[in-house]
């Protein structure tokens, strides 16, 4: 039995509950009574918290439901999320308050640069952008790709085509070339921002380098726009590079241009992320129904006042950053802290003295993080003041009953909340979470407690039956605002991968048990994608770019338990008649998969089999690879071809135990 399921059964009354929080916790059972009433009364609940932002024009029907699953929310409304997270607060007493203080990684006994960014500031950067792309030629529902590392260019770049209605898609700045190049591709993107290079661990990522090798790969990139950032030589391709420094130098510094008043279900983005097969899927986000969850989330979730200082630790290159870096906090006219390097840097303790010197108050983090933390020791974290801290929550996978325990004590001081709020990529925004409605449910360390109001989530079976305290799949009940419009370019997978396996309910695939008191405890994937430090995976990718090595015939990819990583891969290849297994081969494998995929690959261990389980129709039996890696039982293997190939699994397994 695992810790986080010994903690299962225990009633919630013996659960935690910060002395100095009293006032504003409640009462899981009447947090339930309420969350029942948005439920039914769905439409009237989402409408209340719309009416919160200011629409150009109001919506005329809350709700599409006529082309199921393809939702569309807030019908004939009009907004902007660019005139929302900037405009707004520009035109009120926000104006000069900081909306970003941006930290970069170099550090001389005290970090080498902090910019401060007012929403003044922002509007007029977000303007002198939006005004650029424009001269591009650029219009509405144009695409346009963003591979930028953590600098405040890249909030701006997203804020400005966000303004001109540019539909942008971000990729993470860890991915490579072909990752890159294959999301470019699919988007049929037309332009693409990006920077010389990126500091990552004080060594730079040569960023230009990568997006030359992938544009060899691309035909719809027309324009690179280069941001320097490191100072690194680059080449510089002409008629097609230029560097952002000059052609701001051409942009009138009060270039004002005016937001586009785009339809609420018009998308503001394409994420891609992985699924179970087959390339990453496109995730279209819409503008009306996402910038609404996020309202609703930072509201209550991080109960966000203009006092706080916010830290979201994520990188705006996974969903985490586009929704809690950039549009959730400037929606709502926050002061946050954006980091652009390793959270370790040049010392354990870099974060927390981000934390002190920045006097941070709500802290929005990752279970992954939180175990380094918690290898390097306590003692980096006791010498800085950690008291302005004010709330807590995690995300990205499981947090372990042990790591929450310990964080409460040294960052929580035992008085703060400390969520673990569940969403993913899909949805938009947190679903579920300790402080649902603005209030904290008594927590109990490892589960993600309680949907929010108006989202309805549950636990089924196989045969979608409703399931408590049994291990499940967990469902999502109800359309709600912030859900995808579709996966880009294939509306059929989206219906497949989404809403077939429970007709009438969205699957999210995930593992979960609801408990006695309605608690939520998600488990993980009960598909084949892996969470590497929370990094979303197909074990599919990695078969991908294994098998693109001249060496490697066959490879199978099964994700193991790590203690600071969570998860990470393990891999079992075949090798090309001929090719000698030797531990060079490994090592040059290693960094091969690293080059082509990126550095958030991670393999434990890769062993040379010859044969892999299959089923007679030549299917790959990951489960019976990961039962064996995991040394559990097998289950039915009827309909394996070849019973020999387990034991070889077993003996490549036991030769590196
Ligand atoms: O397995 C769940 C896990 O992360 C998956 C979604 O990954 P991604 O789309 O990359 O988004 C991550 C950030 C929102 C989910 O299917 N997951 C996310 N948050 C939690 C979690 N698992 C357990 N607890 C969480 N708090």
């Amino acid at each position: 039995m695992s810790n986080q399921e010994s903690e299962l059964n225990l009633p919630v009354k013996e659960k935690i509950v910060p002395e100095s929080l009293k006032t504003k916790t409640i009462d899981p059972k009447d947090y339930l009574t309420f969350h029942k009433l948005t439920l039914d009364n769905n439409l009237e609940f989402w409408e209340s918290i719309a009416k919160e932002l200011e629409w150009f024009k109001p919506w005329e029907r809350t709700l599409d439901s006529s082309n199921p699953p393809f939702y569309k929310w807030f019908v004939g409304g009009e907004l902007n999320a660019s005139y929302l997270a900037v405009d707004r607060h520009f035109r009120s007493w926000r104006r000069n308050k900081v909306a970003l203080i941006w930290e970069g990684e170099p550090w001389d006994s005290s970090p080498r640069e902090v910019r401060k960014l007012t929403y003044l500031d922002l509007f007029r950067e977000v303007n002198k952008t939006a005004y650029l792309l424009k001269s591009y030629g650029l219009k509405r529902g144009d695409k346009i790709g963003i591979y930028l590392p953590m600098i405040p260019e890249l909030p701006i770049f997203m804020l400005a085509a966000a303004r001109l209605g540019l539909i942008f898609s971000v990729v993470f700045s860890g991915f490579s070339a072909q990752a890159l190049a294959d999301r470019m591709n699919d988007a049929g993107a037309k332009l693409l921002i990006t920077a010389d290079g990126g500091w990552r661990r004080g060594k730079v990522v040569q960023l230009k380098e990568i997006v030359d090798k992938a544009l060899e790969m691309n035909k719809s990139i027309k324009d690179v726009i280069v941001v320097r950032r490191t100072g690194s030589e680059v080449r510089m391709e002409k008629g097609r590079d230029s560097f952002l420094h000059d052609l701001m130098s051409q942009v009138p510094n009060n270039a004002y241009v005016e937001p586009e008043r785009v339809k609420s279900e018009d998308p503001l983005y394409i994420l891609y992320t992985s699924g179970t097969t087959g390339k990453p899927k496109g995730i279209v986000h819409d503008t009306g129904g996402y910038m609404t969850l996020l309202h609703l989330t930072m509201r209550q979730v991080f109960d966000l006042r203009d006092e706080d200082v916010y830290w979201c630790t994520a990188d705006v290159g996974w969903v985490t950053g586009h929704s809690y870096i950039v549009f959730g906090p400037l929606l709502e006219g926050a002061t946050e802290v954006m980091y652009e390097g390793a959270l370790d840097y040049p010392e354990p303790d870099r974060w927390v003295s981000i934390i002190e010197r920045h006097q941070v108050s709500i802290l929005y983090t990752s279970p992954t993080a939180i175990r380094t933390f918690m290898r390097q020791g306590e003692r980096w974290i006791t010498k800085h003041d950690v008291s302005s801290i004010r709330l807590i929550h995690s995300v990205g996978e499981p947090i372990n009953p042990e790591a929450w325990r310990w964080f409460f004590k040294l960052v929580g001081r035992e008085q703060v909340p400390f969520g673990s709020t569940w969403w993913m990529t899909e949805t938009g925004g947190i679903m579920i979470s300790h402080t649902p409605g603005g209030y904290l449910v008594p927590m109990k360390p490892g589960t993600n407690a309680l949907p929010l109001p108006g989202i309805g989530a549950e636990v089924v079976n196989e045969e979608g039956k409703v399931k408590s305290g049994e291990k499940g799949y967990l469902v999502l009940t109800k359309p709600w605002p912030g859900m995808p419009l579709t996966i880009y370019g294939d509306p059929d997978r989206y219906v497949k991968v989404y809403w077939e396996k429970f007709p009438g309910a969205f699957y999210a695939g995930d593992y979960a048990i609801k408990d006695q008191d309605g608690y939520f405890w998600i488990l993980g994937r009960a598909d084949e994608v892996l969470k590497i430090a929370g990094h979303r995976i197909g074990t599919y990718e990695l078969e991908s770019a294994l098998i693109q090595h001249p060496s490697i015939a066959e490879a199978a990819v099964v994700g193991v338990p790590d203690q600071v990583r969570g998860e990470v891969a393990e891999a079992f290849v075949i090798l090309r008649s001929g090719v000698e297994p030797n531990q060079g081969l490994k090592d040059e494998i290693n960094r091969f998969v690293r080059d082509n995929f990126g550095p958030i690959a991670v393999f434990k261990d890769i062993h040379f089999v010859s044969k892999l389980p299959k089923t007679r129709s030549g299917k790959i039996m990951r489960r019976v690879i990961r039962a064996v890696a995991s040394n559990s039982p097998i289950g039915d293997v009827t309909t394996l071809e070849d019973e020999a190939s387990v034991d070889e699994i077993r003996n490549a397994y036991k030769e590196f135990m």
